[in-house]
């Protein structure tokens, strides 16, 4: 019996439904929505529909879009976010010449003000750093490189005293400190070529240090170039501020040396 009443009933659905199918169209179509009417009349579009449509796509690719340039932060275009290649300058840095600045440029670009870019340079190249406003901003723990070249000081530590590119005698920090009991040990000439040794390998580590920054901020993800320091004539003359504690608490003395003969 249960056989029957399956059969029957699967014998029976197509009956019914095809018969439902094609009779359906005629009646309910008018009321029925776009895909019939659209295949009917082509040229008949239905503007209020296509209209919320592209709304509704416009919005989703906004979003997204600003999901993508935000780097996952916000889907509301926000401007603190977005990522480099949204930026104008980011543009600007591949496709422009250098710009050049002066000092008295530079400095107007220490992100005192919100809608100006902040700058940085390091061994006379300018970078825009404001992808890290907080950082390098009015109250940021190293705000004091903003809209100024302080080589000098990111090799020293004197942060608040060295923001210049006058790198003179800034080795002296990797120097030995002479001490007459130790250099006693050692005739004249050789303590000349110590020291003058000891000279070179210093020059070298302030140079490594500045060195480290200026690849630091060249291979950065997030700041880009945007040009060059342009130095008043005769910088290089000028005395360079003195050194701070930081920069000279590791100095050591001169090594004991025991003489062979
Ligand atoms: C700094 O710039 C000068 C002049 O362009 C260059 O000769 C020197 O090698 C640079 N120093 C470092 C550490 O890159």
């Amino acid at each position: 019996m249960a056989e029957v009443r399956q059969r029957k009933g699967a014998s029976k659905e197509p009956k019914m439904t095809k018969p439902v199918q094609s009779e359906e169209p005629e009646e309910p179509l008018p009321k029925k929505p776009t895909a019939n009417e659209r295949v009917r009349t082509e040229d008949d579009v239905n503007v209020p529909l296509e209209v919320g449509r592209w709304i509704v796509f416009l919005v989703i690719a906004f979003c997204g879009l600003s999901w993508l340039a935000t780097q996952g932060e916000s889907f509301v275009f926000n401007s603190k976010n977005l990522a480099r290649w949204t930026k104008l300058e980011w543009w600007k840095s591949h496709f422009k010449e250098d710009q050049l600045f002066t000092l008295e440029e530079l400095a107007q670009y220490d992100g005192s003000q919100d809608d100006t870019p902040i700058y940085l340079s390091i061994n006379g190249t300018v970078y825009d750093v404001s992808a890290n406003r907080r950082t390098y901003g009015p109250g940021g723990s190293y705000h004091w490189f903003a809209g100024v070249d302080a080589s000098r000081g990111f090799v020293t530590g004197c942060f608040s005293t060295h923001r210049t590119l006058n790198m003179k005698g800034a080795e002296i920090m990797f120097m030995p400190i002479d001490d007459p009991e130790t250099d006693a040990q050692f005739d004249p000439e050789e303590l000349a070529n110590m020291r003058e040794k000891e000279l070179e390998g210093a020059q070298k580590k302030v140079y490594d240090a500045l060195k480290h920054w200026a690849d630091f901020f060249a291979k950065s993800e997030k700041y880009f170039r945007v040009g060059t320091l342009v130095m008043p004539e005769g910088w290089q003359d000028e005395e360079p501020p003195e050194m701070c504690d930081v920069a000279l608490k590791g100095r050591k003395k001169r090594k004991l040396l025991k003489k062979e003969d």
